[in-house]
């Protein structure tokens, strides 16, 4: 990296939310949204004949932490709660089911199961799982539904994949996060490069056509001759994407990450630099970077989205089908409609007794006012297009918010007097989180009194 890059690194590097959601969670008000408003919301957004819509089911456990973990977990070697867990979540989409007509009518694009680790439960109780939801949902006419799983190659099997197949599962998103035995014994996290290599192998033997890895930079002790192994060993097994997280250091919130040795871990440029070693190698080696942290072949569905401006962004952060609706079930489950945001509540216990009692939970939530619309459309076409027009009347504050980047090469203003767009450049690419923040008139109005996000790089 060269040296203005370091300088531009150092300078940008601020706290910013990762835009899974606008508004963020933070700033979520909750006040008054009740279960009963929320299932409103949802019978409103499902009432419109051409709704589209996602999946997502939340199994929270885990058989042991990973200490980076920010995940929303539960640590557990006990699986007999597999079958009460799956229990609640039948109740919940039977309680939905009742409560929303039109869920059934509705094009489903995609299901996504995620973690904690999905493949906890075991081959038969997975099957178990989806067999009432995929009996009851309409898939989209001509085309597949897609079907996706998280799964550690640590607690999965070539049954449950191919449990997974027979239900129709074709991609799987692997965590590895760091081939380096000397960063995964610290991270807590033992996983040779061969679990993950026959895991890689079995799945595509059984008909999985996208596997993806999960990997993190900025993780204690990497360092660039670490990263460049690590690229190595992922080149060598060529996953169809990567996602290449940035590490979010949350200790205030996740009171596991207090036990890294803060020196340990790569901070700034030095972290910045562990990225662009990575972005390099698969650059040079057939990939494409897409949006923010991640990657693909060009011939997987998520280049073929972003080429074709469809990509999406939502919680399960991007896919290839942007749907109007998300429904999440199990616990912590985020669900958002076009006017709503939603949390299912984020205590297992409690929730599996609300699950009994057949109530639909709420821990928190956000009903959007038309300028939060406004601008969750503005970042989210930010953040997956790198370009988005600006009102006339909005143009000269953003090159006041925006002077800084703008001077440094980061992001342009270009147009007429009829049509402005603000456009993040190559160069400006690490910085796409700092960019949004000109949309976050939350943030903007209201900058946090503590440490909510984790730093932009
Ligand atoms: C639910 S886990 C994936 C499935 C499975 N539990 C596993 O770890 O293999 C989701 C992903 O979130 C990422 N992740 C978790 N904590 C993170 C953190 N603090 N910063 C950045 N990424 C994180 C990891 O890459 C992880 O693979
Ligand atoms: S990274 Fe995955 S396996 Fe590790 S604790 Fe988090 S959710 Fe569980």
């Amino acid at each position: 990296m060269s040296t203005v890059a370091r300088d531009l690194v150092e300078k940008y590097d601020v706290p910013a939310p990762r835009y899974t959601s606008y508004p963020t969670v933070p700033y979520w008000e909750s006040a008054g949204l009740t279960t009963e408003i929320w299932t409103e919301e949802l019978k409103r957004a499902f009432s419109v004949p051409t709704a589209r819509w996602s999946l997502y089911l939340h199994i929270p456990f885990c058989e042991t932490l990973c200490t980076f973990c920010g995940c929303n977990t539960s640590i557990t070697k006990n699986h007999n709660r597999e079958d009460p867990y799956i229990a609640a979540v039948h109740r919940e989409w039977e309680l939905y089911l009742k409560a929303v007509p039109g869920i059934q009518d509705r094009v489903l694009e995609e299901i996504h199961l995620g973690g904690g680790t999905p493949t906890f439960l075991s081959p038969d109780n997975l099957k178990k799982l989806l067999a009432p939801i995929l009996a009851a949902v309409k898939g989209p006419e001509g085309q597949v539904m897609e079907r996706s799983i998280e799964v550690d190659p640590r607690r999965t099997n070539r049954e449950h994949l191919k449990a997974l197949r027979e239900v129709g599962f074709t991609r799987v998103s692997m965590g590895v996060q760091d081939f380096t035995p000397e960063v995964q014994k610290l991270v807590n996290r033992i996983q040779p490069v061969e679990m993950t290599e026959n895991l890689t192998r079995e799945a595509r033997e059984l008909g999985f056509h996208s596997v993806n890895f999960d990997l993190i930079y900025g993780l204690p002790k990497q360092n660039p001759e670490s990263m460049r192994l690590s690229m190595e060993q992922t080149l060598r097994l060529r996953p169809d994407r990567i996602a290449l997280y940035s590490y979010a250091h949350v200790p205030w919130m996740k009171a596991v990450q207090r036990l890294f040795t803060e020196s340990d871990l790569p901070a700034g440029a030095d972290k910045r630099i562990l990225y662009e070693i990575a972005r390099t190698a698969l650059l040079e080696n057939g990939y494409a970077e897409i949006g923010m942290d991640h990657f693909a072949l060009k011939t997987d569905s998520l280049f073929r989205a972003s080429e074709s401006s469809n990509l999406h962004r939502n919680f399960m952060g991007y896919t290839s089908r942007r749907t109007d609706i998300l429904l999440g079930l199990g616990v912590s489950s985020i669900s958002e409609t076009p006017g709503c945001f939603h949390q299912n509540e984020k205590a297992l216990p409690a929730y599996e007794k609300m699950m009994e009692a057949g109530k639909l939970t709420t821990h928190r939530g956000h009903l959007l006012t038309t300028e939060d619309r406004k601008n969750r459309e503005e970042i989210l076409e930010l953040m997956t297009k790198l370009s988005v027009e600006i009102l006339p009347d909005e143009v000269a504050d953003a090159q006041d918010f925006l002077a800084e980047m703008i001077a440094d090469g980061l992001v342009e203003i270009r147009g007429s007097e009829k049509s402005t767009r603000l456009s993040v450049t190559e160069k400006g690419r690490p910085f796409l989180r700092n960019a949004c923040l000109f949309f976050d008139r939350r943030l903007r109005a209201k900058a946090p009194q503590t440490r909510i996000f984790s730093k932009s790089i």
